[in-house]
């Protein structure tokens, strides 16, 4: 059992430099949480200081209802893997799986029993007796993940765990991992800067950015309602596309402006300011209800099951997701319907979106 929270958790560096600032966490026990973020976050360091590899400087840190602070990393029931997996190059993958448990002077027998266990779920039982210099890429990160595993900790960390792998085996793993949280009923912290990952792996994600939280909630809270600029452009590939322009009020109701463009955003409350509208690529509709959008194709990208389509909206060039089917080419007129209630809203001055509830 683990529940971990963070309360008002500050980590200055001995340079003076603030990795984390203020930071309040409450991690369920057995949730999977996300850290997200772009390099130099604090992502490391809040991992790190749940391991107890890393001291507080100002605040408190909670497992369940004891203070942690200044409980050694041994004696935290944790599990961490590394981004570098940090296997033992002279020992056999077996060793690097059992080397914690010997630590812990667990008997043989169960030794044993733990490691088989860990390597037939992991796939990795015929890899036993080599040395990691033997392996793949992807089979070292089982390893480490598998020493990790047999240790059954009560938290299990992980710090970029597949940045290592090709794009394929990235994604087979992520379902692994996945699978391994199911199956071991820990509470996962797990550091990434991929979007995509987060969105797969996670219960809830925490997107961070120069040592603050910007977003808590979960992937689809994050990705539908972003609450600023920040959050909506980190998440989503190809990013949401974002137009500056000012919210005027015609006849009473709200519509975004720029140059010829006039969209309705009926649900807006709020005087005239102004705002930058944000359009996820995959946002689009045919022609016909709702406001339209006008424009020319720049570029078309074939990617497989869909297109990607640079339009040029006046001045503004505007990258689309639509169905193989459509057909156009460079050059051509093409028009779009918009629904409103899926164009995002935020201030310019402030990048909070103005959305209701967000
Ligand atoms: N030992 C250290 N001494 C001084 N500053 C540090 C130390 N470790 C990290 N920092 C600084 O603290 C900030 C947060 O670092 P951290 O390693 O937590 O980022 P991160 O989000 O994990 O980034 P990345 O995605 O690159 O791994 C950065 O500005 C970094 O330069
Ligand atoms: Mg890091």
């Amino acid at each position: 059992m683990a529940r971990i929270r963070f309360q008002s958790v500050t980590k200055r560096y001995a340079n003076g430099a603030t990795a984390v600032a203020g930071l309040d966490l409450d991690i369920a026990d057995q949730e999977f949480l996300v850290l997200l973020g772009p390099s130099g976050c604090g992502k490391s360091t809040t991992l790190n200081m749940i391991a107890g590899l890393e001291e507080i400087s100002e605040g408190v840190l909670l497992f369940d209802d004891q203070i942690v602070n200044n409980v050694p990393a041994h004696k935290r029931d944790v599990a961490m893997v590394f981004q570098s997996y940090a296997l033992y190059p002279h020992m056999t993958v077996f060793e690097n799986i059992a080397f914690g448990l010997r630590m812990r002077r667990v008997g043989e027998a169960d030794l044993r029993m733990r490691v088989m266990q860990a390597a037939d779920k992991l796939e990795i039982t015929h890899l036993l007796e080599r040395r990691p210099s033997q392996l793949s890429g992807g089979q070292r990160q089982r390893v480490a993940l598998g020493r990790a595993m047999v240790r059954e900790p009560a938290v299990f960390l992980m710090d970029e765990p597949l940045s290592n792998l090709d794009a394929s085996l990235r994604i087979s793993m992520r379902a692994q991992i996945r699978h391994l949280h199911t199956q071991m009923r820990s509470t996962f912290v797990y550091v990434t800067h991929d979007q995509a990952e987060a969105l797969t792996l996670a219960d809830r994600i925490v997107v961070m950015k120069d040592g603050t939280i910007q977003q808590i909630g979960t992937p689809d809270e994050i990705y539908e309602s972003p609450t600023n600029v920040f959050v909506a452009s980190f998440l989503g590939s190809p990013t949401i596309n974002l137009l500056e322009g000012a919210l005027e009020r015609e006849n009473g109701a709200a519509c975004f402006k720029r140059g010829t463009l006039t969209i309705p955003l009926p649900a807006l409350q709020g005087g005239a300011r102004n705002i930058v509208l944000g359009l996820r690529p995959e946002d689009v509709g045919t022609p016909g209800d709702g406001p339209q959008l006008h424009g020319v194709v720049d570029t078309a990208m074939p990617s497989g099951a869909d297109q990607f389509l640079g339009v040029l909206v006046d001045d503004a060039m505007l990258f689309l997701r639509v169905g193989k089917d459509v057909r156009v080419r460079a050059g051509e007129a093409i028009s779009f319907g918009l629904n409103p209630e899926r164009l995002h809203v935020f201030d310019r001055e402030t990048g909070r979106s103005l959305r209701g509830a967000a």
